[in-house]
């Protein structure tokens, strides 16, 4: 890529700010990819709603509708050589040469290349022989389609005569089976053309009501629907025999693997610009509206949408509106903090993950099969906190989604599918933490809004109509189900598993073919127990109990109250180490995460938790904790989760001693609970210890060492590797990842200190004693509020002063005024 080079060159000259893959353009809100050639594909999402697809940046990926298992539109091609095959392409045949505005897939040297990621759209622009062909992709508000605006410049003095090809290669819906099930995908592919529209039916003639289309707004000169025959046999994406012979053959696949390419023959004179407008498409049709006539689909609602934006005109109005509703979204939290790093995570690049967190869940990414998994019980709840202040209404729908998967003794399914909104059966239910995130969630959504109504809707167990109880009462078996599964020790039982997915207690696996996340061997008579659990049961449990008392219930609170109290005994009798809190009792009730312990002596999870919780602050626990923490799980990338690391494979322990030292749950960095320790440093009041944490693990830091990071410097990854790794510093599996929304949590409630609470914003932050001060504006309750915190005295935390449009407070609680005004309020440390 000796022309990316070049590219990378003049932007040096011009004096921009440019790593070696790229650049961030903060005004924009985007991450301009200036190399095709990253360590990774460097991805981003289309749409938040309905209709979704993944693009890299070199136009690799593929959408679906809701559901990326059941409604897979596109095919893509995971784990393959080379990297990132299968995505919308366009092929350009310059009278003979040939190439991609994206570099991939012919890889034809470009004379410049740019990639734009923004929020929830991307721009990918190549330049070749005088051409430049600059391409929008992303979904439009409100719509069932991924729009691609492709335009063409002529930058040359000659004129040129270009062909146009594009390409998708259809799913046969379930991903899944579109992998595995040739014996039959083969001979069920169906297609139809009508003008320059490819619809893509197959099984549309059965069961399904729903169809996919690839447009362009144009006449075409041909198309080709075949794959074998638009690639030739043996040919790769990089070389379609059909675009080298620069003719389409009007191919109608009939079985074997579908495609759509359209052909378009483009002039252009010198200095001219045309543009072309594609659309990949959904359409569901009600049962008695599936045909025009025998065997050709009802098109009716495919060409309203096409429609809608068949001209580069509108399909501009419609990105200036995604680009409003992102303006908007993003205006609710803004900080001004005098750096520019931590300014571009928290106002653009770590709220946008969340969104994307929370539309996804754990399903579909570039480490994310999109089969694997649905929406997770305990991850939605969690994702919830980093979105519900941009879309209160979607998540206030998400609790009702979850908690309706929910048993009547508070146990839940650990995963639902997204389009049917039911419980999984394969994974099951059993993990003994995931019934208290039903709080977390449910508590900030009300502390966000006020919406105190959500406790009253009437929600299903396992979404059995008739069995409706309010969602109050959800949150009192959650709660209950921690108080009717205690061990020996009083602490609560882990059952398959806590947060901690591989620490399968009950697990004993010899046999290889059994999955450590479905199987339990052994759990009659298991003493298995968390610490972990403990923790959280403490921080969400005192949020139950402060909500009974807000509606009234005092009775159930004082109870709950108490059961709580003896959690923390329990948790400072036989859950502290002497240094550190325990992480767990296995099976025979033996420690885990003890002195006593050869390997996985301390883990961060129960220490994290209980800081958080606080308990025994008083008699500095929580600081002994903290520092063994330091000592012992800090490195340079970040805190990993255990230590000394698993070097052999403990059955009783399960996954976790699976994983080679340094990755994943076997003490790689778990960036997800770092904020857990940040927390409790805040708790602590040790601001430039919380500071410092945050700082190594968060991506826009990490952007001059993209090189070893190897994924997206916009993003936050699973998982960084520790220190005892192959590899320390090499991330793995972007975006879709807890960790997005407790770093901002962490960052926006506990550093910087804004929180929501019911009666209004608690301005308590904890910092650095060398941050002289910040600004954040904070939309809330109907009303904004410019908060200035001053430092004038240097220190990490504590409020002196409280001023609200010229008023001194007694309180560092402002009070809501939800009068639609704007409110300047000044804090000082002291
Ligand atoms: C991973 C965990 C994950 C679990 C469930 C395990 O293999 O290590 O991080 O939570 O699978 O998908
Ligand atoms: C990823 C899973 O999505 C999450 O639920 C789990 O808590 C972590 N891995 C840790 O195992």
């Amino acid at each position: 890529m000796k022309e990316t080079i070049k590219d990378f060159d003049v932007y040096h000259k011009n004096n921009k700010q440019i790593m070696k893959f790229g650049y961030f353009d903060d005004k924009n809100r985007e991450y301009v990819i200036t190399n095709p050639q990253t360590p990774w594909p460097w991805i981003n999402y289309l749409g938040n709603e309905d209709f979704f697809s993944l693009i890299s940046n070199t136009a690799g990926g593929y959408s679906f509708y809701k559901d990326a298992k059941f409604r897979r539109l596109t095919r893509y091609r995971y784990n393959n050589v080379p990297m990132d095959s299968g995505g919308r392409y366009f092929y350009i045949n310059d009278e003979g040469t040939i190439w991609s505005p994206g570099w991939k897939p012919c890889k034809t040297p470009l004379d410049s290349y740019e990639c734009r990621h923004g929020m929830n759209y991307t721009t990918i622009q190549g330049e070749k022989n005088g051409v430049i062909a600059k391409t929008l992709f992303f979904v439009p508000l409100k719509t069932w389609a991924e729009v691609q605006k492709l335009t063409l410049t002529n930058k040359s003095s000659a004129v040129k005569k270009l062909t146009i090809f594009s390409f998708v290669e259809w799913a046969m819906w379930n991903a899944a089976t579109d992998m595995e099930n040739f014996q039959r995908n083969f001979s069920t592919g169906e297609v139809e053309i009508e003008g320059s529209v490819i619809y893509h039916k197959t099984e549309y003639r059965e069961r399904r009501n729903h169809y996919a289309y690839y447009s362009v707004n144009v006449p075409v000169k041909g198309f080709d629907t075949d794959r074998e025959t638009f690639f030739g046999l043996y040919n790769g994406f990089d070389e379609p025999q059909v675009v080298t012979e620069g003719k389409p053959t009007n191919t109608i696949a009939h079985g074997w693997s579908p495609i759509a390419s359209h052909c378009i023959e483009v002039e252009l004179q010198p200095g001219e610009e045309k543009n072309l407008v594609f659309m990949l498409g959904y359409v569901e049709n009600a049962g008695d509206k599936k045909w025009e006539s025998k065997d050709i689909i009802n098109k009716t609602k495919a060409k309203k949408c096409i429609e809608l934006f068949d001209t580069a005109a509108k399909v501009d109005i419609a990105f200036a509106g995604l680009r409003s509703y992102w303006d908007n979204l993003l205006s609710v939290y803004t900080l001004d903090s005098g750096d520019e790093k931590l300014d571009r995570m928290v106002n653009i690049w770590n709220q946008y993950q969340c969104m994307i967190t929370f539309c996804f869940s754990r399903s579909a990414s570039y480490f994310e099969s999109g089969i694997g998994r649905g929406m997770g019980f305990r991850d939605s709840n969690q994702d919830l906190i980093g979105f519900v202040h941009q879309i209160p209404e979607r998540a206030r729908e998400r609790i009702i989604d979850i908690a309706s998967t929910q048993f009547p003794d508070g146990g839940c399914y650990h995963q639902y599918q997204p389009l049917t909104k039911k419980g999984n059966n394969e994974i099951g239910q059993g993990f003994n933490d995931d019934p208290m995130w039903l709080i977390f969630g449910t508590t900030s959504y009300i502390k966000e809004t006020g919406d105190f109504s959500i406790l009253n809707e009437a929600v299903p167990y396992d979404n059995k109509p008739g069995t409706e109880v309010t969602l109050f009462r959800h949150l009192t078996v959650s709660f209950n189900h921690v108080v009717n599964n205690l061990g020996p020790h009083g602490l609560p039982l882990i059952g398959r598993a806590d947060w901690n997915d591989c620490l399968n207690l009950n697990c004993f696996s010899y046999d290889p073919n059994e999955s450590f996340q479905t199987t339990e061997n052994k759990s009659e008579g298991s003493k298995a127990e968390s610490l972990m659990i403990a923790g959280l049961f403490v921080v969400y449990g005192r949020a139950y109990v402060e909500l009974c008392l807000r509606i009234g219930n005092t009775k159930e609170a004082s109870s709950a109250q108490k059961h709580i109290d003896t959690m923390i005994e329990a948790i400072k009798t036989h859950g502290w180490d002497g240094e550190w809190f325990l992480r767990a009792y296995d099976y025979f009730g033996n420690k885990i995460g003890s002195n006593e312990n050869e390997e996985g002596k301390i883990f961060i999870e129960s220490n994290g938790w209980c800081t958080m919780a606080g308990i025994g602050k008083e008699e500095g626990l929580c600081e002994k904790a903290l520092n063994s923490v330091k000592e012992r799980l800090e490195c340079e990338h970040g805190i990993v989760l255990n230590n000394p690391a698993f070097t052999k494979y403990y059955i009783e322990y399960g996954e976790i001693s699976s994983y080679p030292p340094g990755y994943k749950e076997n003490a790689g960095i778990f960036c997800h609970n770092n904020p857990w320790i940040m927390i409790g440093e805040t708790i602590i009041g040790r601001g430039r210890q919380a500071w410092e944490y945050y700082r190594k693990i968060c991506p826009a830091y990490l952007e001059e060492v993209s090189d070893l990071h190897k994924t997206e410097p916009y993003v936050y990854s699973q998982m960084i590797a520790g220190k005892d790794a192959f590899k320390p510093g090499e991330a793995k599996n972007s975006w879709l990842t807890g960790t997005a929304s407790w770093n901002f949590y962490t960052i926006t409630q506990f550093i910087l200190g804004v929180q929501p609470e019911y009666d209004g914003l608690r301005i308590d932050p904890c910092i650095p004693d060398d941050w002289k001060g910040f600004k954040v504006t904070r939309k809330y309750r109907g009303a904004t509020y410019h908060i200035e915190v001053q430092n004038p005295a240097g220190i990490s935390k504590g409020v002196k002063e409280v001023i609200v449009d010229g008023k001194p407070q007694t309180s560092n609680l402002i009070p809501l005024s939800g009068n639609g005004l704007e409110h300047a309020v000044t804090v000082v440390l002291g």
